[in-house]
């Protein structure tokens, strides 16, 4: 099932899990969220969590986790050599993608570093649907570069493309061609394609892909981080998937594959990452570089209370009531938000709602960070932490100058199982009145600024007062204690 059917009122997302444990929140009035804003130079990430209310930053790392998982965190097998949790997370990770060889790791960059280090030599080209910060930063540190073929529209902003994240397949040919197979480190798809809006890639498009890598030769990887999203994608929009099973269709997928990566942080609920290897050789020409980065090939950096948690996480990922709720609650606040007129990327896609604005803040020019600084207004109006997903996440180009992201985003998060519809209610409120008062918001630049991913570590200020304005303005519409 993935839709409770209503009787007098519209259709709603619903719940599919009742709370247990909870963490209380607390809403800093508004003029303290603007001395906390500054406090952390206008990047979110340098806020601390008890001065946020509604903490969207990311999925990574902060699903909630279920009743059986805590539960299987109870038996772990503690070994620095030969953990049985190790051995019982690999065998559901078998069943789960079909694929014999386990490589384990402490998260999704982490086997990003891996693959770049065997695979990416200077002057390599890794093709991709679209990339990710990290994926890309550890291919250019190896001094490889990304060649992204995402179908055209999965840059609209709006379009009736289901599947937004498929590669396309004639650039993937012309590009195969011009950059010759023996320049072409591997072809990366990403599930879920995160910063283009969380958006899909269809079964088909995973099978026709891998057959044209498949007959030239090249290397196939999958990062399956978003994986359960697509999945719910793949079943709801997809019509040779309506009738497979959850299991069948990642079966399917993975069965296009070379190599599989994941962060747990993401896929299985919990805080770790694996790489799945088909081939024995591959495996064998991998493995060192595990025990040098992660740590010993039974743990690699996990925790094994962590291995237990995502070994139910990887079954939970398989079930229909469980990943249809990120992608149906992150629907009910895209359609609210367009139906208001707020300019969103759709159709909605996993991991969150995410805002455009370069439409938003349209008076803002793109080399002031207009993403960056609308994220900034979501904390100062509401305690909302969401991330920037445009060009403050982009690095610079190699002559020094900016690389204007292809999408300016702000996504809202929407960690699996963690928030209520109203506390999405409260987000699509401040976000109306966000976007009413839209004129007001102003930009960012650096005052420190670093050369790698410099979003995390970046310092920033705005570019006039209007911080201290957008904030007066809302003080007189809420009151103080809001
Ligand atoms: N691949 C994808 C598609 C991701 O979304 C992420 C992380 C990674 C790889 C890296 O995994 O964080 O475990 O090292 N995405 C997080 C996010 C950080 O907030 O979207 P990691």
């Amino acid at each position: 099932m993935s839709q409770i059917k209503f009787y007098k009122h519209d259709d709603i997302p619903m719940e599919m899990h009742k709370v247990k444990i909870v963490q209380q929140l607390h809403l800093l009035p508004v003029d303290q969220r603007l001395e906390k804003i500054k406090k952390a130079t206008f990047n979110t990430f340098k806020l601390h969590n008890g001065d946020i209310f509604m903490d969207m930053l990311t999925d990574s790392g902060v699903n909630a986790m279920s009743d059986e998982m805590l539960a299987g965190m109870m038996k772990p097998d503690d070994a620095y050599a030969g953990s049985e949790s190790f051995y019982r997370m690999r065998a559901k990770l078998r069943e789960i993608f079909g694929m014999k060889y386990c490589l384990p790791a402490h998260q999704g960059r982490a086997c990003e570093n891996i693959l770049s280090e065997r695979f990416v030599k200077p002057g390599n080209v890794v093709i991709m649907n679209y990339h990710f910060t990290t994926a890309k930063a550890h291919i250019t540190r190896r001094g490889g570069r990304v060649e992204e073929l995402v179908k055209d529209e999965g840059l609209e902003a709006v379009s009736d493309l289901p599947f937004k994240g498929d590669i396309d397949l004639e650039k993937l040919e012309a590009c195969i061609e011009k950059e010759g197979v023996d320049n072409i480190a591997f072809m990366r798809l990403e599930a879920g394609t995160n910063l283009i809006g969380g958006q899909p890639v269809s079964l088909q498009n995973f099978k026709d892909a891998c057959a044209i890598a498949r007959k030239h030769g090249i290397v196939s990887v999958l990062d399956a981080s978003l994986l359960q999203d697509n999945l719910f994608f793949n079943k709801t929009r997809e019509e040779a998937c309506k009738d497979m099973s959850v299991r069948e269709i990642t079966h399917e997928i993975a069965d296009q594959f070379d190599i599989i990566y994941f962060s747990a942080r993401k896929f299985g609920f919990a805080r770790g990452g694996a790489i799945m290897i088909r081939d024995r050789k591959m495996f064998h020409s991998m493995e060192d570089l595990v025990p040098m980065f992660e740590g010993f090939l039974t743990y690699g950096g996990m925790s094994v209370r962590e291995m237990e948690a995502m070994t139910v996480g990887f079954d939970e990922s398989m079930e229909m009531d469980v990943i249809s709720q990120g992608p149906q609650f992150i629907k009910y606040c895209v359609d609210q938000l367009d139906a208001y007129g707020v300019p969103m990327i759709k159709p909605g896609g996993g991991l969150g709602a995410h805002v455009d604005a370069s439409r938003f803040v349209d008076h803002i020019p793109q080399e002031e960070y207009p993403a960056g600084a609308l994220v900034a207004a979501f904390y100062i109006c509401g305690g909302i932490r969401g991330m920037e997903r445009g060009t403050l996440s982009e690095e610079r180009n190699p002559d020094g100058s900016e690389h204007f992201a292809s999408m300016e985003l702000v996504r809202l998060a929407l960690p699996r199982r963690v928030f209520t519809l109203s506390q999405v209610e409260y987000v699509i409120d401040r976000t109306k009145w966000l976007y009413d008062h839209r004129d007001m918001i102003g930009g960012l630049r650096f005052t420190h600024e670093p050369a790698t991913l410099r979003f995390f570590t970046g310092k920033l200020e705005p570019t006039s007062d209007w911080p201290e304005k957008l904030a007066a303005a809302y003080k007189a519409d809420f009151g103080e204690d809001q």
